[in-house]
């Protein structure tokens, strides 16, 4: 049997770098990596495995048919796992078309050039990999589960919310091996710094105000991105065709009491007073529209798959801490062009 051609999507980015590193070491499969390397996707992600024997990089946007149709056609792709996408709510509230092209078009091109070239065969599959926000916001009790009716309410979440729509209706339509992923909060290495862990640590470090949206009462559940992407692997490999699988840390936070755990983290690492960090927190108005909670009920995944996380939060809090203090050059590298703008008028607005 020939060897799998696994297409991965958004490899250059957080969560996908993690999965792209994941399979080059533990399957015999190629790899080609697809990244249109906005300012969140950066090839320092995969310095450790972009010249690996068995892995390609290509720069490209999902939403370009004719690119896609010449990987299908002259890579034998076998399988794709798809994560390319605009993920940052706070973005998405100011330009929601970014998301639509990317996550909506972009999505529904893949899935075409997909159905073009693999003509009904049942065995290539095509993951797609979403999130728990598809389900919009819980009150204080409860959590997701596969059968939650969707409610997104912010651009993001709608825009991903549509792909999960446009990915089932192609398996039902035409046939195609679809499986969805719909996962919680990440967090570790490589995270780029606009999201809340990252953006913490490193302002935490440059001594500048920490922005807590609103009360800072809101809820995520957070997964450890190693845990996630040894989640996707079972998905990609033992999911059911059709289904979908909810992924989650069993690890709810209120924004609030995550940051002061952070900040006694960062002082102890920093060898700095105690309260320190915690001095800096600074309450700014809230995200527009901004969900409440988010908790994941995995019991499917445990049960069919025999997945839990691994990672206890407090150790993968430290961990991450560590891992952005050791890697400041990398901090400095994504940070370049527009987002080092945007993030120096913000600071010295202050
Ligand atoms: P990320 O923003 O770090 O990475 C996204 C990657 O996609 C980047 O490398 C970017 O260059 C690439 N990309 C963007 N637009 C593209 C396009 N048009 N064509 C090709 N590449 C493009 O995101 P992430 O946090 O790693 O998330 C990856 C996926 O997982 C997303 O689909 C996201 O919705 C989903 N997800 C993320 C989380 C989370 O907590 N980060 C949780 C659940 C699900
Ligand atoms: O739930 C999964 C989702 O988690 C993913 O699908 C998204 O791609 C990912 O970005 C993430 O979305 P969130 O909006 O939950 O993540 P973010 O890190 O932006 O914010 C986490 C919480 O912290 C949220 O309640 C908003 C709050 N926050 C965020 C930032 C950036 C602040 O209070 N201050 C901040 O500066």
């Amino acid at each position: 049997m020939s060897q799998r051609t696994v297409l991965i999507t958004g490899g250059a980015g957080f969560i996908g770098s993690h999965l792209v590193k994941r399979f080059l070491k533990l399957h015999d499969y190629r790899i080609l990596t697809l990244d249109k390397l906005t300012y969140a996707g950066h090839l320092g992600n995969l310095a450790e495995v972009l010249h690996h024997p068995n892995h390609s990089f290509v720069k490209g946007d999902i939403c370009d048919e004719a690119l896609l149709d010449k990987l299908f056609q002259e890579e034998n792709i076998s399988d794709v796992i798809h994560l390319a996408a605009e993920s940052h709510v706070d973005r998405s509230i100011e330009s929601p078309l970014e998301f639509v092209q990317t996550n909506v078009i972009g999505t529904v091109t893949l899935l075409n050039s997909a159905k073009k070239h693999w003509q009904g065969n049942a065995n290539k599959r095509f993951h797609h990999v979403s999130t728990d926000e598809v389900f919009g916001s819980l009150g204080e009790h409860g959590a997701f589960n596969e059968h939650t009716s969707y409610d997104p309410r912010s651009p993001y979440s709608s825009s991903k919310a549509s792909s999960d729509h446009f990915v089932r209706a192609y398996g039902h339509t035409y046939g195609m091996n679809t499986v969805i992923s719909n996962c919680s909060n990440n967090y570790g290495p490589n995270q780029f710094p606009e999201k809340l862990i990252p953006l913490m640590i490193n302002n935490i470090v440059k001594h500048h105000p920490l922005p807590v949206y609103g009360e800072g009462l809101n809820v995520r559940d957070w997964l450890w991105v190693e845990d996630h992407v040894e989640a996707l692997d079972l998905v990609f490999h033992q999911g059911k065709t059709g289904d979908s699988y909810n992924i989650g840390g069993n690890e709810e936070w209120k924004n609030i009491d995550l940051v002061h755990a952070l900040c006694e983290q960062m002082d102890q690492l920093l060898g700095r007073q105690p309260g320190s960090a915690a001095s800096l927190i600074t309450h700014v108005k809230d995200r527009a529209g901004h969900d409440l909670r988010y908790a994941i009920d995995a019991s499917k995944i445990k049960a069919e798959l025999n997945w839990e996380p691994k990672m206890s939060f407090e150790n993968g809090l430290r961990a991450t801490a560590l891992w952005y203090l050791e890697n400041d050059s990398w901090l400095d590298s994504v940070m370049d062009g527009s987002y080092r703008d945007y993030y120096e008028r913000q600071y010295q607005k202050r």
